[in-house]
């Protein structure tokens, strides 16, 4: 029986006993065998009182040397145990040189230094730097690294590590050298270290102040002609952050490598971004418009770091919001700039409660700066990183964008250089606002996705509205009270007319603007508006000014109201929104599966479709319905395959009275023009394909004409896939699947696209298809992106399959996990996670579930990392 892994907790935190000024490594490497030999210049910290131990973090290594001060260690000096290595008698100072061999090819958790391709990467974020050498693996232990690599120069002839390329040379036995130095200090999880045999794609930037930049894209051979999206990102967000934060890179060269093989989706190492290659190589033939989204936030993102997690870093990993939850708000508002606002915002509130608020009403709830943990890697959350992208975005919400801007700016003259904490972030806009955030430090500590409850009461003869907000927050494990939080509610007041009316509380003067954000302290609060001439309608939350529920009991003419007139592009979809969100909880409640749609909302969609003045962007995302994962977390004792009916059922029923119109928008935007990459065209390709998608539903000689057509004549992957998609839902669907595994069968990435499809298909007979696609030559299990398209999708996203009743999906999910575990235990607890909402199905899944759960967790030789996820979720249920 696995035990728990000894819990960390954040409030044992203890500065380092030692600290390490610089280090030098020299690389020999070998695909078994490789020899890292380290020279660390190691200093007592000041607070350590003398004769304190040394204790280096080391996993997975062989120890070859160990020299002190240029003298070996006796055997008797040093102990090497429990990924441990402990000098007892420590000097102030030293120099420590130890040899390490370390065999890359066995490593299949793809941390430290592993192979891909016949290529050799590294991953040290958040713990792998001690799967390389023995270190002080923490984040407030910054050095100056210099690194050597020597290799075959045939197999390796690109040599990359952080910093600046200082010397090259070559060697005996046909190897070569290349030197690098990192001027600047940094944690070891930073480090990179990347060989083989790649191509490159140059360009450059001159920052501000007039320095120049090379940016250079390493990819596999044959890849360069996929690289100038990625390269064209990189310059982008190097513009943005000089306009908007007024930051610079601070290095000659930007690197970037993509590899196949990489748990997440890319690494900001200084100097030496490792990606996904999902997230580099795109062109239009292989590559979505959400493919070329998802590199620019992402190429953004990586580059971001640079600022908000490398020069200033986390002291522990307790803190990683501070630099996860900065970097997204920093790319989600670098995306809102190049594109549509309301769009991107849109977007991230959808993932935001079909993922967060599912993960903060689960058994992994846990805040934004986590309180304990038993393996760091499972913290890698929707909560550290979106939740803590809302709690970025509220401070800008309450102090104004010039004043977030003071806060950053003292942020970076503060901390630049250091390890720092999430108090020190709030410290810093504190301090340049004078504001006063002392409660608002509650989103840090306290779990659970907070519910407001609001009421509206008009006077006729006083003119008089009155808005109660009571604030409450769920119990989450460990935290059975929640004390009320300082919340941003941004509202407007719409008239019959949907004109907004100026907002003049009971205490004010004069009216002050339409639209403004107030801020909520106590449990209840009440806002009384006067000169209020028509009982209003209300636009609450607007621009989801908190990650919070918000319940007001509106008509569904309220809704279809606020769907056509309010004037914030957000709330008209979050109206939307609720009304298909009501109407399918309704319909679910009451079994229908396949009644017509209710006449007001077909006319409203209807609406949308018609309006030319709407973005074709938004229209698309306010024809979507809400997604199964969505309505689940509005439901108790679930029946998901009931679930996937009612959306279905709807889905149809709106295809047939929406026919015309459906078909008008989709004929008039299926132009034949050839693609393009930019606003307008992504938008109307949206929308061009929402339509065929509620078209498919219609079982006519037309749809399966144009089906076929789009499939065959697009141009690109996006209307292709589109269509495909569709497609693979109806009878008619198989000749196209298989059209495609056979054009692209040697296109990983889009081979992923084609695993994914199917493994989401809810036709029959689902799992074996997965169950077959396992053999297939481009399926491997040691590769996460094939991991995640074909499993992943199926356990993620396929709720009619993965919940059949006869436990046949639940039970194919645990097989996985516990055979992943052994090879990549990241990759198998986060698959692992596909059971949290146990505890939420009826009676007879709930209890398959949980027998699955209960196999996983006594598996012999479980790692802790999959462990912890689900002895988790085992606990939500006593
Ligand atoms: N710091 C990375 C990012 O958000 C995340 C990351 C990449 C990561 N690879 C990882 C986290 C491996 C844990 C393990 O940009
Ligand atoms: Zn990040």
């Amino acid at each position: 029986m696995p035990q728990p892994r000894q819990a960390i907790r954040r409030l044992d935190y203890t500065a380092p006993a030692y600290l390490i000024d610089c280090v030098d490594l020299t690389f020999e490497l070998d695909d078994t065998a490789t020899r890292v030999a380290s020279r660390l210049v190691i200093q007592r910290n000041a607070e350590t009182k003398a004769d304190t131990p040394l204790v280096l973090h080391g996993e997975s290594l062989s120890l070859a040397s160990i020299k002190l001060d240029g003298v070996p260690l006796a055997a008797d000096a040093f102990t090497h145990a429990d990924d441990t290595l402990t000098i007892p008698a420590m000097p102030d100072t030293a120099i420590l040189e130890i040899v390490t061999l370390i065999n890359p090819q066995a490593n299949t958790e793809l941390s430290g230094l592993y192979q891909s391709s016949g290529n050799f990467i590294t991953q040290c974020e958040a713990e792998g730097f001690r799967r390389i050498s023995f270190y002080l693996d923490r984040p407030d232990v910054m050095a100056k690294f210099t690194t050597t690599i020597i290799a075959d120069k045939a197999k390796y002839p690109v040599l990359l590590s952080n910093g600046n390329r200082v010397g090259e040379g070559t060697l005996d036995k046909n190897r070569h050298w290349v030197k690098w130095v990192d001027p600047f200090k940094k944690p070891a999880y930073l480090f990179a270290l990347v060989a083989g045999r790649f191509v490159s794609l140059a360009g450059n930037h001159t920052t501000r102040s007039g320095r120049q930049v090379a940016i250079e894209i390493y990819v596999e051979p044959g890849n360069v002609d996929r690289c100038h999206h990625a390269l064209a990102a990189v310059q982008k967000a190097m513009a943005w952050d000089e306009q908007r934060f007024g930051l610079e890179y601070d290095l000659d060269t930007y690197m970037i490598v993509a590899t196949s093989d990489f748990n997440m989706g890319a690494m900001e190492n200084k100097g030496l971004n490792v990606f996904n290659s999902k997230y580099v190589l795109a062109k239009p033939e292989t590559a979505t418009d959400a493919d070329f989204d998802g590199i620019d936030s992402v190429v953004a993102h990586e580059y971001f770091h640079n600022w908000t997690g490398n020069r200033v870093t986390c002291r522990d990993w307790f803190q990683l919001s501070l630099k996860e939850g900065l970097t997204v708000y920093r790319d989600q508002e670098f995306s809102s700039d190049l594109g549509s606002r309301a769009v991107q915002r849109i977007q991230n509130v959808r993932g935001l409660r079909e993922y967060q608020f599912a993960e903060d009403a689960g058994p992994q709830a846990h805040p934004v700066r986590p309180d304990e943990y038993q393996e760091i890697n499972n913290f890698y959350t929707w909560t550290v990183y979106e939740k803590g992208s809302e709690v970025v975005r509220m401070y800008a919400t309450l102090l104004g964008i010039d004043g977030f801007r003071r806060g950053m700016d003292l942020y970076f003259k503060r901390h630049d250089g250091q390890a720092v904490t999430c108090d020190d972030f709030r410290t810093a806009m504190v301090d340049a606002n004078n504001a006063d955030l002392a409660q608002f430090a509650r989103w840090y500590s306290q779990a659970g996705t907070p519910v407001l409850d609001v009421e509206g009461v008009y006077d006729d003869a006083a003119q008089t509205y009155t808005l109660t907000v009571t604030q409450s927050c769920p119990a989450t494990p460990g935290q059975d009270v929640k004390l009320p939080f300082h919340i941003p509610l941004a509202l407007g007041l719409l008239d019959r007319r949907g004109q907004e009316l100026p907002l003049q509380l009971a205490d004010e003067a004069e009216a002050i603007g339409n639209s403004r954000v107030f801020e909520l302290r106590q449990p209840v609060e009440t806002f009384r508006f006067v000169n209020v001439p028509c009982h209003p309608v209300p636009s609450l939350l607007r621009d989801f000014s908190a990650p919070v529920k918000l319940v007001y009991p509106y008509s569904d003419d309220d809704l279809i109201f606020l769907m056509a007139h309010d004037n914030d592009a957000f709330a008209r979809w979050e109206a939307a929104n609720q009304y298909a969100t009501q109407l399918l909880l309704a319909r679910y409640r009451a079994g229908e599966t396949d009644t017509p749609a209710p006449e007001k909302f077909v006319a409203a969609m209807a609406a949308v479709l018609a309006n030319p003045q709407l973005d074709p962007a938004l229209a698309a995302l306010m024809l979507t319905l809400p997604s199964e994962a969505a309505l689940f977390e509005a439901l108790s004792d679930v029946d998901p395959q009931k679930l996937c009916a009612v959306r279905q059922g709807l889905k149809e029923a709106l295809a047939r009275s929406l026919r015309a119109q459906l078909l008008a928008t989709y004929q008039k935007l299926n132009d034949g023009a050839p693609y393009r990459y930019d606003g307008a065209a992504v938008a109307a390709r949206a929308l061009k394909n929402v339509c065929l998608d509620y078209l498919g539903e219609l079982d006519e000689p037309l749809t399966a004409e144009l089906l076929a057509s789009q499939y065959r004549h697009a141009d690109n992957m996006t209307d292709r896939l589109a269509a495909l998609k569709v497609l693979a839902q109806r009878d008619d669907g198989e000749p196209f699947v298989d059209d495609f595994g056979k054009v692209w069968q040697d296109d990983a990435l889009v081979m992923d696209k084609w695993f994914a499809l199917q493994a989401s298909c809810s036709r029959p007979g689902a799992l074996s298809t997965v169950q077959a696609l396992m053999n297939h030559h481009a399926f491997s299990l040691k590769n996460p992106n094939k991991v995640r398209a074909l499993i992943g999708a199926f356990c993620q996203q396929n709720l009619a399959h993965f919940h059949a009743l006869d436990g046949y999906g639940y039970a194919f999910a645990a097989d996985r996990i516990i055979e992943l575990d052994k090879l990549n235990p990241q990759i198998a607890a986060r698959l692992a996670s596909c059971f949290n909402r146990w505890t939420r199905l009826e009676p007879q899944r709930r209890a398959l579930m949980r027998a699955e759960l209960e196999r996983i967790s006594r598996e012999p030789g479980l790692s802790g990392d999959t462990f912890e996820i689900a002895s988790k979720a085992l606990s939500a249920g006593t």
